[in-house]
């Protein structure tokens, strides 16, 4: 496995003395989709910029392929494309000559074949000689996210890739991202969208307050820390949940018509069994169950909670 980018004891504090990321340890597969997952404020923005040296570090270390950030800037950059969380772009000027600058900036040759199959990729073909004013603001991110593939770099980031854009447009950019994936660029995205990192990522790292609280393989994440929920549907309304039942960890709906039961799949005390068992003794008859998982989202709740 070859690690794309190494980040050791990273610690940024911004002149106003706000400590915006403190000591970031975390290691970036080539070829992975890593999902920087945290609130408001926790720091994701300036994680990315430090990485790829728009912010300057305070303390600690980021390498790309093993070059150093800040002492070999210039070759460390020129891996790497960012998509920005605010978009930035000339109005007045043309998709496809914005595209074929940003690519010239990095020093690179011009390219037409590569930066046609770009902007198919992006669904951005027909749209080339459109000036930016004139796109919508979908449009105007997948123009963001040519001209940061502009360059062909083997790491890209995306600052919130799916903001103010639809729910329909942000599924085909996922298929789109995934295709980058596998043509061998490792992805590095953040989002609120819990669904997006649910869907996407290989790895999730959960930041809180510039400290990244977790980083684990989405399906470890999962498993490890998700809850499983049962749904008991009842025959009748309870005005509040028996004494018989108090041993459980449950809640009743508004209409006291069902019953969720929430439970450690790992731990059969307390569990579904001994669950409908009392169920069954307390007289309490139900139409019908219903299990769930417990989704990224409640996990996400839970640990920026507890931090
Ligand atoms: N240039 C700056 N000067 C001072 N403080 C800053 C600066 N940029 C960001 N901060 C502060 O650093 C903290 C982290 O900000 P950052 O933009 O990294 O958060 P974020 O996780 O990207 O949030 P969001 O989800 O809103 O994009 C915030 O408290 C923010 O106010
Ligand atoms: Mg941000």
């Amino acid at each position: 496995m070859t690690t794309a980018i190494s980040i050791r004891d990273l610690t940024k504090t911004y002149e106003s003395g706000h400590k915006a990321l403190d000591g970031i340890t975390l290691d970036i597969k080539r070829g992975e989709i890593f999902a920087l997952l945290g609130p408001n404020g926790a720091g994701k923005t300036t994680l990315i910029s430090a990485i790829c040296g728009i912010v300057k570090i305070t303390s600690g270390h980021a390498k790309v392929f093993g070059h150093d950030n800040t002492t070999n800037y210039r070759k460390a950059r020129s891996y790497i494309g960012l998509v920005p969380q605010e978009l930035t772009t000339d109005a007045f000027e043309t998709v496809w000559n914005t595209v074929n600058f940003s690519r010239g900036l990095f020093g690179k040759p011009k390219n037409v074949a590569y930066i046609e199959e770009l902007l198919k990729t992006l669904s951005l073909w027909d749209k080339k000689d459109s000036e930016l004013r004139t796109l919508s603001g979908g449009m105007k991110r997948r123009v963001m996210i040519a001209k940061a593939l502009s360059h062909e770099p083997d790491i890209l980031f995306l600052d919130e890739p799916s903001a103010g854009v639809d729910v329909e447009l942000r599924k085909s950019m996922w298929r789109q991202i995934r295709r980058l994936r596998e043509s061998g660029v490792t992805i590095i995205l953040t989002t609120h969208y819990i669904e997006e990192a649910e869907e996407m990522a290989d790895r999730i790292g959960v930041i809180n307050k510039g400290k990244l609280i977790v980083t684990e393989d989405k399906a470890t994440l999962m498993k490890s820390l998700g809850k499983k929920e049962l749904l008991a549907y009842l025959d009748k309304a309870l005005s509040s949940i028996p004494k018989s039942l108090s041993a459980f960890d449950l809640g009743l709906s508004n209409d006291g018509l069902s019953l969720v039961l929430t439970y450690d799949p790992a731990i059969e005390k307390n569990g579904v069994i001994a669950f409908m068992d009392t169920l069954k003794r307390s007289k309490i008859k139900c139409r019908d169950v219903e299990t769930r998982q417990s989704s990224l989202e409640d996990i996400f709740v839970q640990l920026v909670g507890a931090s």
